[in-house]
């Protein structure tokens, strides 16, 4: 299937786009949060798409895009927040702009008393980006968290240096990463990222850092809810760690699910059904296509869920 997408007529890669994305524009990603939200109850995230810019006038246009998402979740009353790529906002062409946008953003969030989480994106940036997150916090600005990846060797020491900064205030979304990054700095193998993910989480879960489980595969989910069950964790229950802080009116109790819009409905619908917190992914934005293309290459496998969603469009 990856071979074959250059060739791939655009209406086709759209025609799959359209379960992964809300649409074009603002206005499409509010209508489906509206819907999605009055249906099942979750909440979202919003993520504009694109990513690594060539100028910095780019960033200004990511900048502003984003204001106007935390002015129509702020009018909409919608239960929701947003998640940024740090390329975008300049961080691999002048750090200290990408400092100053993210900045920026944040202060108006913080007006809303919005969060926002910053992507994780490839090796490059790993370091630059949790640097980020510590700047934003030593300024003041606390409504920030990060995203980790299981499969790096590296998260561990991440997760326990992030939390000696910190300390309850860290907020970290895990997932298993999306880049195939090389065997010498990262687990490879379908086992090892798994058992990754469940001493990463471990590893959060006792320091007290605000939990966001970014996953849809049903072993790690029901690694996950083992974890949380043996640490007295759950939906109608208050967080019981001492050292957990990260709390608010849109926050779950020391943890919440997030999936990824289109993905894995069922398992979201039953975990919300049982009273879990889980947020979905809203991506949205003109540049779908090079969005789609570029997962795509990016990771093969994404090709292949899609084509066993099509195979089994009932896996929804
Ligand atoms: P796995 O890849 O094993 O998939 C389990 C099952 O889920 C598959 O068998 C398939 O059925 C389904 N599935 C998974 N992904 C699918 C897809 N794209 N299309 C169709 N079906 C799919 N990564 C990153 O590097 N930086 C980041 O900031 C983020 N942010 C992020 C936010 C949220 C909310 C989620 C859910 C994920 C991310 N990711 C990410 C992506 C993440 O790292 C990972 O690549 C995907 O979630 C797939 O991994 P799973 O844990 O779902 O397992």
């Amino acid at each position: 299937m990856v071979t074959l997408l250059p060739i791939t007529p655009k209406f086709i890669v759209g025609w799959v786009a359209k379960r992964y994305v809300a649409g074009k524009d603002l206005q499409s990603a509010v209508a489906k949060m509206k819907k999605l939200g009055k249906k099942e109850g979750c909440c979202f995230t919003v993520d504009v798409l694109g990513e690594e810019i060539s100028s910095l006038e780019e960033a200004a246009f990511f900048l502003a895009e984003y204001e106007r998402v935390i002015d129509a979740i702020g009018a909409e009353g919608l239960d929701a927040n947003i998640s940024i790529k740090p390329t975008a906002f300049g961080l691999l062409i002048d750090e200290e702009v990408a400092l100053s946008n993210v900045q920026q953003l944040l202060e108006k969030a913080a007006e809303h008393e919005m969060f926002v989480r910053l992507d994780m994106e490839d090796h490059r940036v790993t370091q630059s980006t949790i640097d980020v997150v510590l700047k934003m916090h030593e300024r003041g600005l606390t409504n920030v968290g990060i995203v980790l990846q299981a499969r790096l060797f590296r998260t561990i020491d991440d997760i326990n240096a992030i939390s000696e900064t910190l300390g309850d205030a860290a907020d970290i979304r895990l997932c298993k990463g999306i880049y195939l990054e090389g065997a010498e700095i990262a687990h490879t193998g379908y086992n090892d990222i798994n058992t990754a993910f469940s001493d990463a989480l471990k590893v959060m879960l006792a320091n007290g850092s605000y939990c966001a489980i970014a996953t849809h595969d049903k072993p790690v989910v029901a690694d996950s809810l083992k974890q949380l069950q043996a640490m007295n964790m759950g939906p109608t229950l208050d967080d019981p760690r001492e050292d957990a802080r990260v709390t608010g009116a849109d926050k779950g109790p020391g943890y919440e699910f997030q999936m990824l819009l289109g993905v894995r409905g069922e398992l979201r619908r039953q975990l919300l059904k049982q009273g879990h917190r889980v947020r979905i992914y809203i991506p949205y934005g003109k540049r779908w296509y090079e969005y789609s293309m570029r997962r795509l290459r990016e990771n093969p496998d994404i090709a292949w869920h899609i084509t066993k969603s099509f195979l089994m469009p009932w896996s929804k």
